[in-house]
């Protein structure tokens, strides 16, 4: 095998991901993933990759993606079969599982160039036992822009004019709301379902019902509404939304590039989005800035819940909040199925390279 061969190659792989974050970067908004990277063609007397899932995340049993179908990735077998495990180019390792004992760690020593990709997309407060994994795995996956492989809770990708749209099940056309439809019949919501003292949000909420209504639905407040089509999901928080004119978008804790589908769930119901999480700087990273309210954006509280009410009652500013969608569609990569596809592809855009995941606890706590 020509493992050894390979080494010491990992400084342009350093500067191949330096450089991809400052293309994010630059653009302000972050582009689509998957067009971030060069378009991989796969010929046909080129080795399929296999990738093997260690465990489904949280337990959860899913039915594999077929990446060519889903997102035009070529040339991957995926399986959960463990027994493909001496011939699988690279394996995905769900945090949780291996961090919390229920799973062990696949066995050494590993097949020749296989790569192991570190998968998680809890937050670090919620990511026990990093220390246990320094300089154990190949490849992280992570919403965190400077992840090897990157894919958010959510992302915009502008329209093009005069493109056609097709709609389908991630991808969402967002629209800004015609005169009409601009005053929502509800003011302030909020879907919590971990109700912790500790958490900053909770404070934030205990001092802002002090001056406007906040409606909270979740496991602290009322029900939220089910899907008339059963099913959970965030079908239902979406379709509840609708009906407000702001959601609290407020984080279980704050750091780097953690925005998760609460953010999300708000835009795409057309709710403007008050958040809690990393800095506005990082926000607009995402999405625009008025597409957003910041609870850093004012020295009080109360100063926050003036400005929602003042928005009520100003139309035209109200409008500022929402007028950026026009030109955007919502994309809200599938767990999981998506990000196998991403880690398929990544796996063989990395063929032939060694990497080593050093300071995973640094890294992701930074
Ligand atoms: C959904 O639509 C988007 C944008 O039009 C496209 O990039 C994506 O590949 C589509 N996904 C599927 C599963 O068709
Ligand atoms: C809820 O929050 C607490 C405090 O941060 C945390 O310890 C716990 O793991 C969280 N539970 C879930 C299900 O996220
Ligand atoms: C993967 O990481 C291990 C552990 O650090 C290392 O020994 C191995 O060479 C790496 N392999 C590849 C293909 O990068």
């Amino acid at each position: 095998m020509l493992c050894s061969i390979h080494k010491g190659t990992c400084s342009a792989c350093v500067a191949a991901a330096g450089f991809l974050s400052l293309v994010g970067v630059c653009l302000l908004y972050l582009p689509d993933p998957f067009a971030l990277e060069p378009r991989v063609s796969v010929s046909a007397q080129e080795r399929p990759v296999t990738l093997l899932i260690w465990t489904h995340p949280f337990g959860r049993h899913q039915t594999l993606p077929d990446c060519s179908a889903l997102r035009q990735v070529g040339g991957c077998t995926l399986t959960a079969d463990r027994s493909a495990y001496p011939r699988a180019d690279a394996v995905v390792v769900h945090h949780r599982e291996v961090a919390t004992g229920a799973a062990e760690l696949p066995p050494e020593p590993r097949p020749c160039a296989q790569k192991w990709i570190w998968l998680n997309y809890e937050s670090p407060a919620h990511t026990p036992g990093l220390w246990r994994f320094e300089g154990v795995f190949n490849l992280t996956m992570s919403y965190r822009t400077d992840s090897d492989i990157f894919l958010p809770y959510g992302y915009l990708i502008p329209r093009v004019r005069g493109a056609k749209h097709v709609p389908n099940r991630s991808t969402h056309p967002l629209h800004s709301p015609p005169r009409s439809h601009l005053l929502r019949p509800r003011l302030l919501a909020w879907v919590i379902s971990n109700w912790s003292e500790s958490h900053a949000r909770v404070a934030l909420y205990r001092q802002l019902r002090r001056y406007i209504q906040v409606d909270v639905y979740g496991s602290a407040g009322r029900p939220v509404p089910e899907d008339r089509g059963g099913g959970g999901g965030s079908g239902s928080v979406v379709r509840l939304l609708g009906r407000y004119q702001f959601y609290l978008a407020l984080e279980n804790s704050q750091h780097t590039d953690y925005i998760t589908e609460k953010l999300w769930n708000a835009v795409l119901a057309g709710a403007v989005p008050v958040v809690l999480g990393p800095s506005r700087e990082n926000y607009e990273r995402f999405l625009p800035p008025e597409a957003f309210i910041h609870v850093d954006d004012f020295p009080t509280v109360r100063g926050l819940a003036l400005y929602l009410l003042m928005l009520r009652r100003n139309p035209s500013r109200l409008r500022r909040h929402l007028d950026w969608r026009g030109g955007y569609s919502l994309h809200r990569p599938a767990l999981w199925a998506e990000h196998y596809c991403a880690a398929c592809r990544a796996t063989r855009r990395t063929r032939g390279r060694t990497d080593v995941v050093k300071d995973l606890t640094t890294w992701f706590r930074s």
